[in-house]
């Protein structure tokens, strides 16, 4: 393998060009071909971007000459390709939400296991310091109870539709990410309040969302989402035994670290403190994976695991279920 890996592009609609110019800043990889079923699509990306294109993923990963793939198709496409890379051994990055439904993205997972792939999904938010340092705080607080919001404008058409990877639950599959990451564990139940097409009352996709997460070590996860909340900002806290964390936005922490109360409810080796940063997540991502792909290493961590990608599908996919059917949901991964 050349020093730099080389990335085809799979999908240019408008995240796979993202991935083109982040893999521009990156010293570890490069991008070496694009590949699109939309030829004018193809066409053009391969234009902006000065590499050849194709037409065919399976033209893609049968190329000696490509060393891993970014699969940016629609969600709803993302299996076909990754069970064809998994199944030829291909490395690859993919898109968040990681699959459509539980039951292809439980079978990627063990094809790509087997085949020992190097396999990743495009969390790229874990690679903020802001999500590192909430990490690395909530590891010290017995933590117990996380509640986050993402609360975003309004969104482009092709995340109208009525599925449970659809509306806010797209763009809020980063932050129930961060949240289960932060926490842990694995979801084990999920209750959920959704609202749909109230701005867009014939496309039926969930346009305002709230859903609660028990954890299998008992920690508690709520997650809250709309895409009514232009200019809102958004809240990040944890609750713990040994302390608490909570942040507005990503660019600013503050932390409580103790360890009990007296009966006094004095808090027993109070401590504080205030955390501030920046980061470069895309292009961090793609150098940390092509690391991975460099030393065949399938622990990506902290990239997020097929298997992490699919704990967040399934809080989706019970969280949709739970709303409509006006109960808790058992998940089983
Ligand atoms: N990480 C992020 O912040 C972020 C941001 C936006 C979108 N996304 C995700 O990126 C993915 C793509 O989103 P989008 O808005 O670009 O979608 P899109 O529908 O605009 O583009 C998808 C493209 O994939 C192509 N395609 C479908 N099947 C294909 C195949 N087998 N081979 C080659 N090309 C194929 C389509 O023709 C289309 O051009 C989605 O999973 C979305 O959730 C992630």
């Amino acid at each position: 393998m050349a020093n730099k890996i080389r990335v085809a592009v799979i999908g240019t609609g408008q995240r796979g060009p993202a991935h083109a110019r982040e893999l521009l800043g990156c010293d570890e990889a490069e991008l070496a071909l694009v590949c699109d079923i939309d030829e004018a699509r193809a066409k053009q990306a391969a234009e902006n971007f000065n590499v050849k294109y194709v037409l065919d993923h399976r033209e893609v990963i049968a190329r000696e000459d490509i060393d891993a793939l970014a699969i940016a198709t629609h969600t709803r496409h993302h299996a076909g390709v990754m069970r064809d890379a998994a199944t030829a051994g291909k490395p690859f990055l993919v898109e968040k939400p990681y699959c459509e439904s539980i039951e292809s993205g439980k079978e990627i997972c063990e094809i790509a296991e087997r085949q020992g792939v190097v396999a990743m999904v495009g969390y790229q938010s874990r690679f903020t310091t802001f999500a590192q340092e909430m990490k690395a705080l909530a590891e010290q607080i017995d933590l117990v109870q996380t509640n986050v919001s993402l609360q975003r404008g309004f969104f482009n058409p092709q995340y109208f539709f009525p599925e449970h990877y659809s509306g806010i639950l797209d763009a809020l599959s980063h932050t129930m990410d961060l949240a289960l990451w932060w926490t842990g564990t694995l979801p084990v139940e999920v209750m959920a309040h959704e609202r749909c097409g109230l701005f867009k009352p014939d496309k039926g996709a969930v346009e305002f969302v709230n859903i609660t997460a028990l954890c299998e070590g008992g920690q508690i996860v709520c997650m809250t989402g709309s895409m009514a909340g232009l200019q809102m900002q958004n809240i990040f806290q944890m609750a713990g035994l040994r302390g608490n964390i909570s942040a507005i936005d990503r660019n600013r922490i503050r932390y409580v670290t103790h360890r009990g109360f007296n009966e006094d409810k004095t808090p027993i080796d109070l401590k504080t403190g205030e955390w501030t940063g920046s980061s470069n997540q895309g292009t961090d991502m793609w150098t940390h994976f092509a690391r991975c792909v460099q030393e065949g290493r399938t622990d990506v961590s902290p990239g997020a695991s097929l298997r992490e990608g699919l704990a967040q599908v399934a809080v989706s996919e019970g969280a949709y279920r739970s709303s409509n059917e006006g109960k808790a949901i058992a998940i089983a991964l």
